[in-house]
């Protein structure tokens, strides 16, 4: 395949602040002289927040290391883990159609691409929200077949499944990724044959699944707020989230946005794949800044729902049995003051406006349907989710 710029390109590119800092950070890890070593954690960098690398972003990365243009257009062309044209402004698939894949239903997979996003590889959906390509062994083998969307793997796919997981990311939704066959990771489909007491210490998704429930949407461009800097080799530093808060929003760069195509603008019907009005992780992520921190809170106090100061008779629920919420927003939840099914089951439309402000998952309350969900839990009910989630052993 021919890699070369894309013939329709934006006339700037700048990091955010908080990227920025990220940037610098990772330069400093190389000797004086080297700093041409970070290329390619910058120019990664560079493709997260915008999706794809445009060459205002290869020039950008070159001239932060004091490199020649040409040098960093070479590795952008030469690894195709850089997209070079523009990709879905959602999502972009990447379906493995290497051997155990190929043999395990890729192909299927790939029908589904063609159907609901677009005829070609590298093509954006007619809304432009959407785009996959075929790519080689994301060695996931044993959880074939599986595509990459976003940061996540989502494995044991069958092409039922990946239609109803597009349709869901075209809805706003995150699906957990993981696999989609009620495997816990990789092992036999029947259970595991041996070290058995292994099996007891389940949490409720293994650590790559919890990791990306507990970030939330692993389809939102990486804008520099999700992590702390960690750069302890530079104590005269300071932390990229203090440099992301005192520095102004990055301007938006000139003629960026005109120049990414979109393929049509008009909903012809003929992809299944619509337009959503809000968009998690896409819309508002200016305005977003980081994950399970409080935010400055401007909702009234008479909005508060009912808190505790800890759960009533010392037995708090297991808030993880609602969908959507892992071990780390049970935590901040119990920290804000909800212990119980019932307490989040009597939240009213104000309540969840002060609950939502107080996370920065904004929507997820009503996107996953807590209320409901709490309200069955609290009555001896069960969620089709919690009962999944018991059945996988978790909770015995
Ligand atoms: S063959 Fe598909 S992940 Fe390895």
């Amino acid at each position: 395949m021919l890699r070369r710029l894309y013939h329709d390109q934006p006339d700037s590119f700048a990091f955010t602040p908080a990227n920025r800092a990220w940037a610098e950070g990772q330069i400093t890890k190389y000797p004086e002289g080297r700093q041409a070593s970070a290329v390619i954690p910058l120019l990664w960098r560079a493709q997260e927040q915008e999706g794809w690398l445009t060459r205002p972003a290869i020039e950008h990365v070159a001239d932060m290391l004091g490199m020649a243009h040409i040098r960093v257009l070479e590795v952008a062309s030469f690894y195709f883990m850089f997209q070079l044209q523009p990709v879905g402004s959602v999502a972009h698939v990447q379906v493995c159609g290497t051997t155990s894949c190929m043999i395990c239903g890729a192909e299927d997979l790939m029908a589904v691409c063609k159907d609901k996003i677009a005829a070609n590889p590298h093509e954006l959906s007619a809304d432009g929200r959407f785009s996959w390509e075929e790519v080689e062994c994301l060695g996931s083998c044993a959880n074939a077949p599986m595509a990459q969307i976003g940061k996540d793997y989502y494995e044991d796919l069958t092409a039922a499944r990946f239609a109803e997981i597009l349709d869901e990311l075209a809805a706003g939704k995150v699906p957990v990724p993981g696999p989609q066959n009620g495997r816990y990771a990789a092992e036999p489909l029947n259970g595991l044959t041996s070290l058995k007491d292994f099996e007891s210490g389940h949490t409720q998704y293994n650590a790559s699944v919890q990791l990306a429930v507990d970030l939330g949407d692993t389809i939102k461009r990486i804008d520099g707020t999700e992590v702390p800097l960690l750069t302890p080799w530079r104590k005269d530093q300071p932390a990229a989230e203090a440099v992301a808060e005192a520095a102004p929003a990055a301007p938006e760069a000139p003629g960026k946005t005109a120049a990414v195509p979109a393929r049509a603008t008009a909903d012809d019907g003929s992809s299944p794949i619509k337009p959503s009005a809000a968009l998690p992780g896409q819309a508002d992520l200016a305005a977003r800044k980081g994950v399970w921190k409080y935010q400055p809170q401007t909702t009234a106090d008479d909005a508060a729902p009912e808190l505790l100061t800890a759960a009533r008779g010392g037995q708090p629920d297991d808030l993880k049995l609602l969908k959507g919420v892992g071990p780390k927003l049970e935590q901040t939840l119990n920290e804000l003051g909800f212990y119980h099914f019932d307490q989040i089951a009597a939240w009213t439309a104000a309540n969840i406006a002060w609950v939502d402000e107080r996370l920065t998952f904004k929507g997820r309350i009503e996107r996953d349907g807590w209320v409901e969900q709490a309200g069955k839990l609290a009555a001896g009910e069960e969620t089709e989710f919690a009962r999944r989630a018991k059945d996988d052993g978790i909770y015995d």
